[in-house]
């Protein structure tokens, strides 16, 4: 995404060609970048050659996902309805692993059907059930137990899971106590250790206690885990401010776990396979200015991405023309919902900006459109693949017919 003579592209279109064609508010993925992004993360991991999962929560998008396949990974899926995604685009069961605190009954014995490489549980409550399945099923089931493993990931509290106040993952005497009862199970093959702490993590020294907290969690369970699974996390660059993640420690750090203990790495990235691949393109519908603030009234609102709303998180936004003109005020880009959290970036200064301009929100690939919803009976926005000169629709517009 760059500006060529002071108009904005994605690969080779004009973010302007692409809202006029299929207007706004729509979100634009570049394939070239995601293809770009799934290849660095592949090179920054060779050494340890990892079992790679894409985290469909992030981006479950049916021609994204085909693409994921394509470009050879897995999928790490929370519901059925993303199990099901995943197959149907071609994802082979035995790249899947289901995770998420609370899989119900229906969904577990869906999974066990569709034989998947593992499922990984949260609670002792949950194992028995998967054990209960299994034994109907007469079957044996390889699963993961997530270890809580009380480290603080320093990101944003909201989405940090890997501390002993979280919901997420056994707390070391629960998780040592779950593989003493499960570990002679008929039905059960205890076959990984899985933890997650976080996500948008961009140090790498929570990673690092991390794994020294899962190492010696092992030790102690005296069991032999086939798979250790390091979920995702890794965070990506928002803005200036955000420190880049120091991917060559991080890969260090698992070279010299492994060298104590022999297991095959699973990774379950989204954010940052996906993340910067997109942008959110919008319209401005009115300029309102008070004495102290422009506020910039946009097409788009916080149904159609609710990552500030949810989070505090800044995307940057990028006008389609560039303009040396800056007005020294302080903007602030809001959407039409009526919620004083309907609001996107708030910035001292801006470009000057006319109405019916286009627009762009960064960095939106992940946890955008999949976090859409139809608040104020507003209908969600299209999705549209860019590769180099061509653009197709891989969502349509959602029309208010199917709402209402
Ligand atoms: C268990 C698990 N794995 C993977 C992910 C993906 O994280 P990220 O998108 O930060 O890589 C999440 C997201 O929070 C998660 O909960």
């Amino acid at each position: 995404m760059n500006y060529k003579k002071n108009s904005l592209f994605i690969e080779n279109i004009s973010i302007q060609k692409i809202a006029k064609k299929f207007g706004t508010p729509s979100y634009c993925y570049s394939l070239n970048k995601l293809k770009l992004n799934i290849r660095n993360f592949k090179k920054y991991f060779r050494s340890i050659n990892p079992l790679l999962c894409f985290s469909v929560k992030s981006n479950s998008n049916f021609q994204i996902l085909k693409e994921i396949n394509k470009m050879g990974m897995g999928a790490d899926v929370v519901s059925k309805g993303e199990l099901i995604m995943a197959l149907k685009a071609g994802i082979s069961p035995k790249k899947i692993v289901f995770s998420g605190v609370g899989k119900t009954f229906d969904e577990l014995k869906f999974a066990i059907d569709k034989n998947i490489l593992l499922i990984n549980s949260e609670s002792e409550s949950e194992i028995n059930q998967i054990e209960k399945i299994s034994k109907i099923k007469n079957k044996k089931i390889d699963i993961g137990i997530r270890l809580n493993p009380n480290i603080d990931s320093k990101t944003l509290k909201k989405i940090s899971t890997g501390k002993k106040e979280d919901k997420f993952g056994l707390t070391e005497i629960n998780f040592l106590k779950a593989i003493n009862k499960f570990k002679n199970s008929k039905n059960l093959n205890i076959r990984c250790l899985s933890v997650h702490i976080g996500s948008q993590i961009t140090d790498h020294k929570p990673y690092a206690k991390m794994l020294k907290v899962v190492r010696s969690v092992i030790k102690k369970s005296n069991h032999n885990f086939d798979f250790v699974d390091l979920g995702g996390g890794m965070g990506i660059k928002y803005n200036k401010e955000t420190k880049k993640l120091d991917y060559k420690k991080y890969n260090s750090i698992i070279k010299n776990f492994l060298n104590k203990y022999r297991t095959k790495i699973i990774f379950e990235p989204g954010r940052s396979i996906i993340g910067d691949t997109a942008l959110l393109l919008t319209r401005v519908l009115y300029i309102k200015k008070t004495s102290k603030i422009n506020f910039v009234i946009l097409d788009a609102a916080m149904n159609d991405l609710m990552r500030p709303a949810l989070y505090g998180s800044r995307h940057e936004i990028m006008a389609s023309i560039k303009s040396k003109k800056m007005i020294r005020k302080k903007h602030e880009f809001v959407g039409p919902i009526c919620e004083t959290t309907d609001k996107f970036l708030s910035v001292p200064k801006f470009q000057t900006l006319r109405e019916k301009d286009t627009l762009a929100i960064c960095d939106v690939g992940a946890y955008g459109m999949v976090l859409s919803s139809n608040y104020n009976l507003r209908t969600k926005p299209s999705e549209i693949l860019i590769n180099q000169s061509s653009s197709k629709i891989i969502t349509k517009r959602q029309k208010l017919n199917n709402i209402i």
